[in-house]
């Protein structure tokens, strides 16, 4: 079985495509709690596709805004700063997660649908908990998996023993994968999130989203709320069978994270959030089309 090191760790992140600069400025941008709408205009205008595709998804029915956004800066004012960086990072997200995962047995589109239905959940379950930044976890949880489209060429010819071994140790897929491939797919996304200077709180979601019980000691109480929503989104689309591969429920609920967030979890709180969250199922295959005909039509997109 090919067990992944630490180098050829680097070096397959380092194949994937390098964040364009303007989306890393873009991003670190929008961290600037400080930040003018002029300036953030004025960064994402160096981008004619990046601009094309805000202003597609802007004006498209997910958004249903009642006037034609024809500018960012009129994008800012319209929709504000927060809901243009969970756009600019599900555009991001898009570019990467589209993609057939073969090691998971995910064709392409798959993994993408259950990003979205992962990321609406957790906006619900953000809301519902008390989490200050709902938009923040929806990217969090839209990026959660990016390290399997790496992982997936190694998970692919281990599987049987994968799965076997998360059986017999009674272990979830997650640590099976560090135990035999040596990295699990949490880890390589959180090195990618690393490379790409993602904020500290979204590369602590992508790290530890099956295991919020293990994050490091000196974990703010507000991050450690957003890794359990995360995971709790995460199972939930498991569960529910959304875009879900071969590793599909090897994943339990990390009862203790969940409990530590005052959650008890009986069938009654699995039936009632299941019931609240099904809805929401459709809001991410329109946000799905709206991102293909977004994409389908960047060629003729404006510039402003
Ligand atoms: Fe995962």
């Amino acid at each position: 079985m090919a067990v992944l090191t630490l180098e050829q760790l680097v070096h397959d992140v380092d194949r994937l495509p390098p964040l364009p600069q303007v989306v890393l400025q873009v991003s670190q941008l929008l961290e600037d709690p400080h930040i003018r709408a002029e300036d953030l205009a004025e960064a994402i205008r160096m981008d004619a596709d990046l601009t094309a595709q805000l202003l597609r998804l802007s004006n498209s029915a997910y958004y249903g805004l009642r006037r034609e956004i024809t500018s960012i800066k009129e994008a800012v004012a319209i929709l504000g700063l927060k809901t243009l960086k969970s756009m600019i990072y599900t555009i991001l997200s898009h570019q990467v997660l589209d993609t057939p995962v073969e090691g998971y047995l995910l064709d392409r589109g798959a993994l993408w649908l259950n990003a979205l239905a992962g990321a609406e959940f957790a906006r619900h379950l953000a809301q519902h908990y008390q989490y200050p930044e709902p938009d923040t976890a929806f990217t969090a949880a839209i990026l959660r998996d990016l390290g399997k489209v790496v992982l997936s060429d190694y998970v692919g010819p281990a599987y049987r023993t994968l799965e076997l071994y998360s059986k017999d140790e009674k272990q979830g897929f997650n640590e099976a994968e560090q135990s035999l491939l040596g990295f699990s797919h949490t880890q390589v996304g959180e090195q990618l999130a690393r490379k790409w200077n993602f904020p500290q709180k979204l590369t602590l979601a992508i790290g530890y989203h099956h295991t919020p019980s293990a994050l490091p000691l000196d974990t703010t109480e507000a991050d450690r709320l957003l890794v359990t929503v995360i995971h709790m989104a995460d199972s939930f689309t498991m569960m529910l069978g959304i875009g879900v591969g071969s590793d599909g429920l090897m994943y339990p609920i990390d009862i203790p994270a969940l409990e530590h967030i005052g959650i008890t979890v009986n069938n009654e709180w699995v039936e009632t959030t299941m019931m609240a969250l099904l809805p929401l199922q459709a809001k991410a295959q329109g946000l799905s089309t709206s991102m293909m005909s977004s994409n389908n039509t960047v060629a003729g997109g404006q510039s402003s």
